[in-house]
């Protein structure tokens, strides 16, 4: 059978299709905006097919109507990265997390959690039959590749992103078509606070350096600090529409990059239609599984890679918490260590974590003498390097426990500033200067 064939032969309804994943087994979703919605919302329409299915995903920017409850009998949601549609079951005990680095759940499905069935979400094929797995590749293409079972929603709006981030018909088992919108992202509000955070970071960013850049007000505000920087590269895990205005611009070029030069390279994608209509068969964005793009030695090998990452508190040694708020989950690790060590790596690379340095409306300083009972640390102190906030830049690396305590205070909100000053005087029995 020839490729149109066989997609003819494999093509059904999303309600059928479904009817091939069975109780007991394990289902991994396509990530984030990929996540294929006419599949997930006919799994979960037809749930009382299933018992305890296990729904591995990371995280997830639609719905999740597998985690609502009443929905435990049919599914257990064991979350790589917990997001907002997902904390709420998390924290009540219907939902699992699994710690994990990004760069290491492809190796997780091919050894430790096998993928029963794989719901993924592609492109139309083009005229060799290839799908492409368009904003998300990460984990989602290794999942396909070694489930037994891969189920696809096709669909004509998902964009043709290039690089290795294709699937042939022939190793797809069902097919739903169905034209839904990919699931948009808005920009994020960007305040006084993100603005003096992003010109800050926006500081330790020279000509011609490669970025790595997270998701959310604070990457965004340092976008807007970097329009009168010249010939920037990409090697992130994602980006977002940001990036797409300093392309336009003539600001990111990737022309001085000495690894995939004149390429952005990326392992994900989130934003609006407008970065899904610019990487859509674009040459210059190149994908691949997050096992290559995350693999800090890959990272490495980009000179002057620098990576901004956010995170919830941080200690005054410097020991960085990303991911809960005491025992609370509140996210995951991701890429956050992958890059952090990457950019150590990196030839004049530099790492960079970027917070607001107050929470809950001011009530509560990020920058603290004790990290809180219960919390994890994320990034170690022997990895992080430059803290900033608002208030400035903290570098850390090479700097004695009372050092960095010391200049870790000289970031914090002023308001919380006597309280830090008096732990640190009790701990280094020496004054504050
Ligand atoms: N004490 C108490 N609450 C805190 C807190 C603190 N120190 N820091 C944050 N919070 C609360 C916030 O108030 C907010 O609560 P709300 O949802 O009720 O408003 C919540 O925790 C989330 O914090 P916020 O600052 O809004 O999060 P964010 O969207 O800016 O994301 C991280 C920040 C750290 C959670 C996010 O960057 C992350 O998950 N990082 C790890 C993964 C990573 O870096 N990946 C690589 C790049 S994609």
């Amino acid at each position: 059978m020839n490729w149109k064939e066989l997609y003819c032969d494999k093509l059904t309804t999303a309600d059928e299709a479904v009817r091939h994943i069975g109780s007991n087994s394990r289902v991994v979703i396509g990530h984030a905006v990929s996540e294929p919605t006419a599949v997930i919302n006919a799994m979960v329409k037809n749930a009382e097919q299933y018992e305890n299915v296990e729904i591995v995903h990371m995280v997830s920017m639609g719905q999740s109507p597998y985690c609502l409850p009443g929905m435990e009998k049919h599914f257990r949601h064991n979350s790589l990265f917990l997001g907002a549609s997902t904390r709420q079951a998390a924290a009540e005990g219907r939902a699992d997390v699994t710690p994990v680095f990004f760069s290491e759940i492809p190796q997780l499905f091919r050894t430790t959690l096998s993928v029963d069935v794989a719901l993924i979400h592609v492109s139309e094929p083009d005229q060799h039959g290839y799908c492409s797995f368009g904003v998300a590749v990460d984990y989602t293409k290794p999942a396909a590749e070694c489930a037994k079972t891969v189920i696809a929603q096709v669909n004509r709006n998902m964009p043709r992103t290039l690089g290795d981030s294709f699937i042939h018909v022939s190793n797809i088992d069902y097919l739903v078509e169905s034209d839904d919108p990919i699931i948009e992202l808005s920009p994020p509000k960007i305040g006084e606070v993100e603005c003096a955070i992003g010109k800050n970071c926006a500081s330790l960013i020279q000509d011609g350096d490669t970025l790595q850049l997270g998701i959310g007000a604070i990457p965004d505000a340092v976008l807007l600090f970097l329009k009168d920087k010249h010939d920037l590269g990409i090697h992130s895990e994602m980006f977002s529409d940001g990036v797409v205005e300093l392309v336009e611009a003539g600001v990111i070029t990737n022309k001085k990059k000495n690894f995939h030069p004149g390429k952005s390279v990326v392992t994900f994608l989130m934003g609006t239609r407008r970065l899904y209509d610019y990487v859509d068969n674009n040459p210059e964005v190149e994908m691949y599984p997050v096992d290559y793009v995350n693999d800090p030695c890959v990272i490495a090998r980009n000179d002057n890679l620098i990576s901004i990452n956010s995170c919830v508190q941080v200690d005054l040694m410097g020991q960085v918490v990303s991911t809960s708020v005491g025992l609370k989950q509140i996210s995951g690790v991701g890429g956050q260590v992958d890059f952090v060590r990457g950019a150590n790596m990196s030839k004049g690379g530099k790492t960079i974590m970027a917070m607001p340095s107050t929470a809950a409306k001011g009530k509560v300083s990020k920058i603290v003498p004790l990290i809180d009972e219960g919390a994890s640390v994320t990034t170690s102190r022997y990895d992080v390097n430059y803290v900033v906030t608002e208030y400035g830049i903290a570098q850390l690396k090479g700097k004695t426990l009372r050092e960095r305590a010391q200049a870790l205070i000289t970031i914090a909100h002023p308001d919380f500033r006597p309280e830090l000053i008096q732990a640190f005087e009790e701990r280094f029995h020496s004054k504050f200067s």
